[in-house]
């Protein structure tokens, strides 16, 4: 009689350590991983405050029929001798019960769902913060629509948005490819980027920090690839991060160095510029301030890829994948595709010193 009970604890204890060994797995997703749980903003609140009442009532149902069933397999099990059970079939009282308890409840999700979806935007005054959130293949753009910069022309941004403590913000959603989605999972909920369809969303952040999002509707073959960071500066932080993105970025004078190897390290920034100027990456990139072939509008159609003009002082680079470094942008210079298959950045063959020249240039756009 021993051995099988011996069993079945070692069974109960594999399960119990499966258990605990993925919760902690699950634990392991640190605090600044996007939950939905842990708002930081009224839209964001809300839609949790929504969750938690469809979990109570869907615990509760789920309690009550368990416990239902788990009484009723005890208590009317089969034992010897006895009878057959008395037969329900066709219980009106039952069809009833079992057919009007669920709509209640179910109109009670209901209920909260459309109240909630028309407070959702209750603080919005009408005074909103505009940005065009523009979703590429597969990295996002921000226009800072009311923010000219040096050239009169909008602040434009990749990978990282700013945006002010406590300001309503309305990002309008633009996409000239395919359909992806906006999603800041502490700040609000998902909402689709639609071509020729643009949608808003409005939303507010109530504490300073870095909240990350992802793109939420497949987008191609890079789409688990498409995450951005939103970050919320208090209001003199983020006046001062505006007027540094206004600014143009400063010309080096290519004119002056050779650039011959070995590079001299005093010329490696001029060197990254002469380079950039000169070769390939002006077919895609621009930067505002550097005379690159009358090159002015970051948001001109020729321009595929990111604007480049403050490109040092993003946190981000290649649409998300990689935390802006100077070791991470020669990886991503010398295999794009490597990095991320399937990208608009071609392989371009850079020999190593040319790699570290743009690095020290790019990084230097601050
Ligand atoms: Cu963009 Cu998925």
């Amino acid at each position: 009689m021993r051995m099988p009970l011996f069993r079945k604890t070692k069974r109960w204890v594999t399960i119990a350590s499966a258990m605990l060994l993925s919760s902690l797995l699950l634990a392991a997703c640190g605090e600044n991983s996007p939950s939905i749980l842990n708002p930081r903003g009224p839209v964001a609140a809300k839609e949790a405050d929504l969750f938690y009442i469809i979990l109570g009532i869907a615990t509760f149902i789920f309690i009550v029929v368990e416990g239902v069933l788990i009484y009723s397999i005890f208590r009317f099990r089969e034992r010897p001798n006895s009878p057959a059970p008395r037969q329900i079939h066709g219980s009106n009282a039952i069809e009833i019960a079992w057919t009007v308890a669920p709509s209640i409840f179910l109109f009670i999700v209901l209920g909260a769902t459309i109240y909630y979806m028309f407070t959702l935007t209750d603080f919005d005054t009408g005074n909103r913060f505009k940005v065009n959130v523009v979703a590429h293949q597969w990295w996002w753009e921000f226009d800072y629509m009311n923010y000219p910069g040096s050239n009169g022309h909008p602040i434009v941004t990749a990978d990282t948005m700013h945006i002010p403590l406590g300001a309503t913000i309305e990002a309008d959603l633009i996409s000239n490819n395919v359909i992806h989605s906006f999603w800041v999972p502490a700040l609000s909920g998902k909402k689709d980027v639609v071509p020729g369809h643009n949608n808003q969303l409005i939303f507010r952040a109530d504490a300073v920090g870095t909240y990350p999002g992802e793109c939420v509707e497949f987008c191609g073959s890079q789409h688990a690839h498409m995450h951005f960071d939103v970050v919320v500066d208090a209001p003199d932080a983020f006046n001062t991060w505006i007027s540094m993105q206004q600014q143009a970025a400063t010309p080096q004078n290519i004119n002056a160095v050779k650039c011959t190897t070995p590079i001299p390290q005093s010329d490696l920034v001029a060197c990254g510029a002469k380079f950039f100027a000169q070769g390939a990456c002006v077919g895609c990139h621009g930067i505002v301030g550097v005379d690159l072939k009358g090159y002015d509008d970051p948001r001109a159609a020729g321009l595929i890829g990111p604007n480049l003009t403050h490109f040092g002082s993003r946190d981000l680079i290649a649409g998300g994948v990689l935390p802006n470094t100077p070791a991470n942008l020669a990886t991503w210079l010398s295999n794009p595709q490597a990095v991320k298959p399937g990208n608009d950045m071609p392989q371009l063959g850079l020999p190593q010193d040319q790699i570290n020249a743009l690095v020290a240039y790019l990084e230097s756009l601050k």
